[in-house]
């Protein structure tokens, strides 16, 4: 995949099926399968193709033609992370701001080495579940109790579930 439709998939194969009707997305590393979404279109697929700016077109068993568009106004999470970066990109100056994100999930909670996180935040402790991001993100001062990441949360579920895909992939 390539082009501006569908940011977040470049790089990833689509598949098509006669037999499912289905497409496929599929994520690969390397040489390694890493990831497999169908997505359902429900018609037989013969060929597909990508135009220039990135969208997909279909051609169907029944001699139809379908055009694959990305949703408007489905939030994404680059753009919800805005709100974040306000705080989190350190760029290449190392700010003391805030603790750097790339590879959250995962990772141990506050223990980022040179951040001085709050006593609050480090008694968590444990390690950043997706869950556990979602949680945090939607109140901090639920979560944690006392936390220094002063921010009201981001309240949408569908904003949240962005943020959390695009935390997936962050690395700044
Ligand atoms: C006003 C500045 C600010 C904003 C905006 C902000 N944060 Fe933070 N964030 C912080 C600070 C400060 C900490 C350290 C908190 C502590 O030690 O209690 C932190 C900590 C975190 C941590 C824990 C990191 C770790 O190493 O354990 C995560 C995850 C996080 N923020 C995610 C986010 C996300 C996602 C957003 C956007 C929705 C966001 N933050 C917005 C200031 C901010």
């Amino acid at each position: 995949m390539t082009g501006e439709e569908f940011p977040r998939w470049r790089g990833d194969l689509l598949v098509g099926t006669l037999q499912q009707q289905n497409l496929y997305r599929v994520r690969l590393r390397g040489k390694k399968v890493t990831y497999v979404e169908p997505i359902a279109v429900g018609k037989r697929i013969r060929d597909l193709h990508q135009t220039p700016t990135g969208k997909i077109l279909l051609w169907t068993d029944d001699a139809a033609v379908v055009v694959l568009t990305r949703r408007r106004g489905a939030p994404t999470g680059a753009a919800v992370f805005t709100q974040c970066r306000r705080c989190h990109e350190a760029g290449g100056g190392g700010s003391a701001m805030a603790p750097n994100l790339a590879g959250i999930i995962g990772r141990p909670v506050a223990a980022l080495p040179g951040y001085e996180y709050s006593a609050a935040l480090k008694a968590v402790k444990g390690a950043w579940t997706e869950e556990r991001l979602q949680a945090f993100i939607a109140d901090p001062q639920v979560f944690a109790p006392g936390t220094t990441m002063a921010v009201a949360g981001v309240a949408g579920a569908a904003d949240r579930a962005a943020l959390l895909e695009y935390l997936r992939t962050y690395s700044p």
